[in-house]
C-alpha cells in the first residue's frame, strides 16, 4: 500500500501583521530545524500580505508555503485578486481552493473552484481542494452525497495524487470547537477515497492525501490523525499559536 506522508497545513485566514507572521513562522521554523525526523510535511498558509515575510523567515527550515485562494485567470483586470502564478513566484507550493469561507463569503461555485484548481495546476502549484457539508445537509443525512457532488464538480482536469490534496472540512465544524465523531470522519474519508478512485483510478485514490479540517486541536489531533484515511490536517484557529500547531503536527502517527 502506498505510504501517504501526512500534511499539516496552517490556514492563518485573515490574521497576522508582518510582525506577528514573522514571530509565528520563526518559532515554527526553529522547531522544524531542531527536529530532523519529523514524520510530516508542514505548509503555512498566511494572508497574501505576509507570504513574502514568512518565506524569508522559514527559508531552509523545510516548511512549505501556500496561498489561501487564487483567481482562475492567468492575469488580467481583476482588482483585488491574485493569480496562481503570482503565488508560485513568491515561492508558494500550495494553494487552498474552495474553502467554505470563500464559498460563503464570495458565493464560489464548484465550477469556479474547479477553474481555480486548474489555474493552480497550470502554474505548477499543488491544490488543497476543500469540500464539506453544512449542518443542515448533515442533519438531512446528505453528507456523503454533498461531498461526492462537490468533488465531482471541482476536481480539476489533470488531477493527480502528487498535485492535489483533498481537505474534508464539515462547515459546521470550522471554528466552532465541534468535530464529527472519529467514526464519522472515517466514514466520510473512506467515501471520498472511493469517489477519487471512480474519478481517477484506484492507484491515484490510494496515493492521494485526504486531510481533515474543522476544529482540529492538540487535544483531538492524535485520534483524528490515527485514522487510516486521514492523511493530515487543515488547521485554522489552532495554527495561530506555535505551541498548538506544533503539538498537532507532532501528533502525526
Ligand atoms: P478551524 O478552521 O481549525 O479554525 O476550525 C479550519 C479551516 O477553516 O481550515
Amino acid at each position: 500500500m502506498t505510504q501517504r506522508r501526512p500534511l499539516i497545513a496552517g490556514n492563518w485566514k485573515m490574521h497576522g501583521t508582518l510582525a506577528e507572521a514573522r514571530a509565528l513562522a520563526g518559532d515554527l521554523a526553529a522547531r522544524m530545524r531542531g527536529d530532523a525526523s519529523e514524520p510530516f510535511d508542514m505548509v503555512l498558509v498566511p494572508p497574501f500580505t505576509a507570504i513574502m515575510a514568512v518565506a524569508q523567515t522559514v527559508e531552509g527550515a523545510g516548511i512549505a508555503l501556500g496561498g489561501q485562494d487564487c483567481h482562475a485567470a492567468e492575469k488580467g483586470a481583476h482588482t483585488g485578486d491574485v493569480a496562481a502564478a503570482m503565488l508560485a513566484d513568491l515561492g508558494c507550493h500550495y494553494v487552498i481552493v474552495g474553502h467554505s469561507e470563500r464559498r460563503t463569503d464570495h458565493q464560489e461555485t464548484d465550477a469556479q473552484v474547479k477553474a481555480k484548481a486548474e489555474a493552480a495546476l497550470a502554474a505548477g502549484l499543488t491544490v488543497i481542494l476543500c469540500i464539506g457539508e453544512t449542518e443542515a445537509e448533515r442533519d438531512a443525512g446528505q453528507t456523503l452525497d454533498v461531498v461526492a457532488r462537490q468533488l465531482a464538480g471541482s476536481l480539476p482536469e489533470g488531477a493527480a495524487a502528487d498535485r492535489v490534496v483533498i481537505a474534508y472540512e464539515p462547515v459546521w465544524a470550522i471554528g466552532t470547537g465541534r468535530t464529527p465523531t472519529v467514526d464519522d470522519v472515517a466514514r466520510v474519508h473512506a467515501s471520498i477515497r472511493e469517489e477519487v478512485a471512480k474519478a481517477l483510478s484506484a492507484d491515484q485514490a490510494q496515493a492521494m492525501r485526504i486531510l481533515y479540517g474543522g476544529s482540529v486541536k492538540a487535544a483531538n489531533a492524535a485520534e483524528l490523525l490515527a485514522l487510516d484515511n486521514v492523511d493530515g490536517a487543515l488547521v485554522g484557529g489552532a495554527s495561530l499559536k506555535a505551541d498548538d500547531f506544533w503539538a498537532i503536527a507532532r501528533a502525526c502517527p
